[in-house]
């Protein structure tokens, strides 16, 4: 079997520094606000070390920190930390933050906001609470056909954004539909390339393979769009978490495999996933690529 590696593999940069921080936290009366990624192998691995993992306000002691996940949160929770007396350490993405500001500044002028994205993500709701207007939240064209029409929006106009991990296809076929239906529309590309990136090189490349593995969180928003992506033109497409979950009959008679990764998954959930392959076909039954372009 040949099995192939995208060029974008592993954390992205955002992720990186989130659990960089959080493993620099340990034995700093420090507690992590939700998950810092969307991944159990590294969720699991921080509170075993004695990183506390909270997600509620009320049961951080006085005088402790609070980490900030990618993710960012909603100004109102920033304001509440910071009145409780506790620490802040902000490690929100600067690519989702670019999105709060926008949202705030937007907001600050009269403008509703429509979110694309996968309503109730702590993104999602995240983004939300940087606006004072109106927020709505749509997935895909669908839905802002069956939404949209039926509210009324405030005659300042609106802002259009989405959650930075959101399908690109979906969010640009959103953006047409609005653009046709609110006349001043503000249409923010706010899409992280590292998660386009990721998109536009599973949906090229699961055609040309027989099967496709995808690890990462179940939770993870971006992991389950590359499955969403890949399934579309791959019927052999399985999501995983660990090489533990690995569906081996899935892989039999299998000549070529696309081994695509999360912007939340470890590296070394993907060397475990490696080893046991090799471990499937043989070790001169096999052969990796990482592929370049
Ligand atoms: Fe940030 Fe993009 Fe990663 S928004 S957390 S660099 S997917």
């Amino acid at each position: 079997m040949k099995c192939y590696i995208p060029k974008y593999s592993g954390f992205c940069f955002g992720v990186a520094l989130a659990v960089e921080a959080a493993y620099e936290q340990i034995n700093h009366s420090t507690f992590m606000f939700g998950e810092v990624v969307h991944n159990p192998a590294v969720i699991a691995d921080l509170v075993s070390k004695g990183l506390g993992l909270v997600n509620s306000l009320d049961v951080i002691p006085e005088k402790a920190n609070v980490l900030i996940r990618a993710h960012g949160v909603s100004e109102k929770t920033v304001r509440e930390i910071q009145n409780r007396g506790l620490g802040i350490i902000d490690k929100t993405c600067p690519r989702v933050k670019i999105v709060h500001d926008i949202v705030a500044e937007a907001s600050a002028r009269g403008l509703d906001v429509i979110i694309v994205g996968t309503e109730n993500h702590p993104e999602v709701l995240g983004i939300a609470g940087w606006a004072e207007t109106q927020t709505v939240v749509v997935r895909d064209l669908a839905d802002a056909e069956r939404t949209i029409p039926d509210k009324s929006f405030s005659k300042e106009g609106v802002c259009l954004v989405a959650q930075t991990t959101h399908n690109k296809v979906k969010y640009e076929e959103v953006y047409r539909y609005c653009s046709a239906f609110f006349p001043h529309l503000e249409y923010y590309d706010t899409i992280c390339d590292a998660t386009a990136v990721r998109q536009e090189e599973i949906g090229r490349l699961a055609k040309m393979v027989d099967c496709v593995i995808v690890i990462g969180g179940k939770a993870s928003s971006n992991v389950n769009r590359l499955f969403e992506i890949a399934s579309e033109s791959n019927n052999n497409t399985q999501h995983i978490e660990s090489f533990t979950d690995l569906d081996l009959t899935k892989l039999m008679n299998v000549n070529t495999c696309l081994i695509a990764s999360g912007t939340s998954t470890p590296e070394n959930s993907i060397f475990q996933v490696i080893d046991r392959l090799k471990l499937f076909c043989l070790e001169n039954e096999i052969a990796f690529e990482l592929i370049k372009e």
